[in-house]
C-alpha cells in the first residue's frame, strides 16, 4: 500500500506552552506541525504552503483568529479551520462556526477532545476532495465500515449498523450503552456525520468533566449578572447545537437535579438561560452515551426513570470486544494501516502466537485498548511482523478469564519487622494498590477520567490517590 505523506497541521496561538503541547500531541500522531505565534504569520505561511488544517486561536495579537479565518474563507482554499477559544466564550465558537469554521475547541482541551476534532476536520476534507488519500482497505469499499467508519462484521456490529441505518437521519433520541472503549462517541459522531444535519455543529458535553454547579449554566447558558462571574451572557450548549446534533457523553453523571432539568427540555423542547426569562426554543438532536447500567441507577434511586424512557426511544448497546473477537483480525489490520502510517513503519501482520494472545486476552478496555497495544506494538517492532514479545505484559500474562496476572504475593518468613502486623499489612495493600493504579493508567493511556472508572472510583478520589502516592498525572498521554 502506498502511504499517504504526512498531513500538514498549521498551529496559531500566543502561547508558547500551547503551541508546545498541541505540536507534541498532533506530532505523535503523525501529522506534520508548523507553529507560530500569531495570525499574520498564519497567514504568510499559508499563503507560501500547502496545508490541510489550520487550528488558531482566537485572540491573538496583530491578527485575530477571526479575522484570519475571514481570510482563509476568502482564499477559497477548501482548508478546514479549528478554532480554539476560551473556557466560556461560547458566543465566539458560535460565530466562528457561522463565519466557516469546521470545529472549535474551548479551553481547556483534553488530548482525546482535540485528536477526535482534528481527525474529523480532515477526515471531513478527504471526503470532499477528489485526490482523497488512500484508506485503510476495510473503509475504501462502499460498505456499512465505509459509511460510518466504524469496524467490523459481527452480528453484533451488523445490528448497530442495521440500526444507524434505521436512525441516523431521524429526529429521534438515541442511548448509546456500552463498556468503556466500545466506541460510543464514535457512533455519536456516525450518527451526525449521516443525518441531514451533518452541516450543522456537532456537540460534545462530557457530563463528568464538568463541574456540578457549572453544568446548567454550560447546557442552557446564563444572563449577564446571573451569577457573581457571569459577567456577560452567554448562550448554552444546547443553543449552540441548534439544528444539529447534542452528544450528552456520560449521562449517567447529571445529578438528579440535572437529570429533571433536561427532561423538561425534553418533554418541552423549551428552556431558559440561567437568570433568564426569554423562553428559547431549539431543534436539537439529541444523542447520549454512557457506560453505567442506569437501569441499576434507577433501582438506587440514582437515576430518574422517566428520563431515562425519554432518551432511551432508541438504544444502540455496544457490545465488548470480548463479545466479538469475530473482528479482532479486521481490527488489526486497520490500526496496522493506520500506524504505519503515523508511525512510518511497515508492519504487515501479526505473528501466530501473538495473533493467539490479542485472541484469548480479556479487553477490559476494549477497542481503545487494542488500539493502544496494538500502536505500540507497531512502535516497538523490529520485524514486518509483530511478535509476541511486542505486546503489552498484561496482554502477555494473561490467563484462564483473570484479566490481572494473580498477585503473586510472597510474604517470606513471618518477619513483620518492627512495626508489627498492621504497619507490615498497610504497606503491603498501598503496593498493591500502587500496582493497580499504575496498571489502569497504563491501559487508559494515562486518561485519569477512564482509569478512575476501571478503578471503580471518582477521579477526583483517583487524583488524590495518585499524589499520595507520588504518581503524576501525564502531560501529554
Ligand atoms: N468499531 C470500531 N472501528 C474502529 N475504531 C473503533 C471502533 N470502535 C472504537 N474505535 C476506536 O476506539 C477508540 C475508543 O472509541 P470511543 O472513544 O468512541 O469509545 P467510548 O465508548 O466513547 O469510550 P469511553 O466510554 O471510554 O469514553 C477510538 O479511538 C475509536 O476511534
Ligand atoms: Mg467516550
Amino acid at each position: 500500500m502506498m502511504l499517504p505523506e504526512k498531513k500538514q497541521v498549521l498551529v496559531a496561538d500566543d502561547e508558547a506552552n500551547l503551541r508546545r503541547v498541541l505540536s507534541a500531541i498532533l506530532t505523535r500522531d503523525g501529522y506534520d506541525v508548523h507553529a507560530v505565534e500569531d495570525g499574520k504569520a498564519a497567514l504568510e505561511f499559508l499563503r507560501e504552503h500547502h496545508l490541510d488544517l489550520v487550528i488558531t486561536d482566537l485572540r491573538m495579537p496583530h491578527l485575530d483568529g477571526m479575522a484570519l479565518l475571514r481570510e482563509v474563507q476568502a482564499m477559497d482554499l477548501q482548508l478546514p479551520v479549528i478554532m480554539l477559544t476560551a473556557h466560556g466564550t461560547v458566543d465566539n465558537a458560535v460565530e466562528a462556526l457561522k463565519l466557516g469554521a469546521i470545529d472549535y475547541l474551548t479551553k481547556p482541551f483534553d488530548q482525546t477532545e482535540i485528536r477526535n476534532v482534528v481527525r474529523k476536520a480532515l477526515r471531513t476534507r478527504d471526503l470532499s476532495q477528489a485526490d482523497a488519500p488512500i484508506e485503510p482497505a476495510a473503509l475504501t469499499q462502499s460498505s456499512p465500515s465505509a459509511r460510518y467508519g466504524i469496524i467490523g462484521r459481527s452480528p453484533k456490529i451488523v445490528e448497530v449498523y442495521s440500526i444507524l441505518d434505521r436512525v441516523a437521519d431521524s429526529p429521534t433520541t438515541v442511548l448509546i450503552t456500552g463498556e468503556s472503549g466500545t466506541g460510543k462517541e464514535l457512533v455519536a459522531r456516525a450518527l451526525h456525520e449521516n443525518s441531514s444535519r451533518k452541516d450543522k455543529p456537532f456537540i460534545k458535553v462530557n457530563c463528568a468533566a464538568i463541574p456540578k454547579d457549572l453544568m446548567e449554566s454550560e447546557l442552557f447558558g446564563h444572563e449577564k449578572g446571573a451569577f457573581t462571574s457571569a459577567v456577560s451572557s452567554k448562550p448554552g450548549r444546547f443553543e449552540l447545537a441548534d439544528r444539529g446534533t447534542l452528544f450528552l457523553d456520560e449521562v449517567g453523571e447529571l445529578t438528579l437535579e440535572m437529570q429533571s432539568k433536561l427532561l423538561r427540555v425534553l418533554q418541552e423542547s423549551e428552556f431558559e438561560r440561567v437568570g433568564g426569562i426569554k423562553t428559547i426554543r431549539v431543534n436539537v438532536r439529541l444523542v447520549a452515551a454512557t457506560n453505567r447500567d442506569l437501569r441499576r441507577e434507577i433501582a438506587q434511586g440514582a437515576f430518574r426513570e422517566d428520563l431515562f424512557y425519554r432518551l432511551n426511544v432508541v438504544p444502540i448497546p455496544l457490545p465488548a470486544l470480548r463479545e466479538r473477537s469475530l473482528d479482532i483480525p479486521l481490527l488489526i489490520d486497520f490500526f496496522l494501516s493506520k500506524f504505519n502510517q503515523r508511525l512510518k513503519k511497515q508492519v504487515t501482520g501479526v505473528s501466530p502466537e501473538a495473533l493467539q494472545r490479542l485472541h484469548s486476552y480479556g479487553w477490559p478496555g476494549n477497542i481503545r485498548e487494542l488500539e493502544n497495544v496494538l500502536e505500540r506494538a507497531v512502535l516497538f517492532a523490529d520485524s514486518p511482523i509483530i511478535q509476541e514479545e511486542n505486546l503489552t505484559q498484561e496482554v502477555r500474562n494473561f490467563r484462564d478469564g483473570k484479566s490481572l496476572a494473580p498477585p503473586a504475593i510472597d510474604v517470606g518468613p513471618v518477619d513483620v519487622g518492627a512495626d508489627g502486623l498492621k504497619e507490615k499489612v498497610k504497606a503491603a495493600a498501598s503496593r498493591i494498590e500502587r500496582e493497580l493504579i499504575v496498571r489502569a493508567l497504563d491501559q487508559t493511556s494515562g486518561n485519569v477520567t477512564h482509569a478512575a472508572r476501571l478503578l471503580k472510583i471518582s477521579r477526583k478520589g483517583l487524583q488524590l490517590k495518585m499524589k499520595e502516592l507520588g504518581l503524576r498525572e501525564r502531560e501529554d498521554g
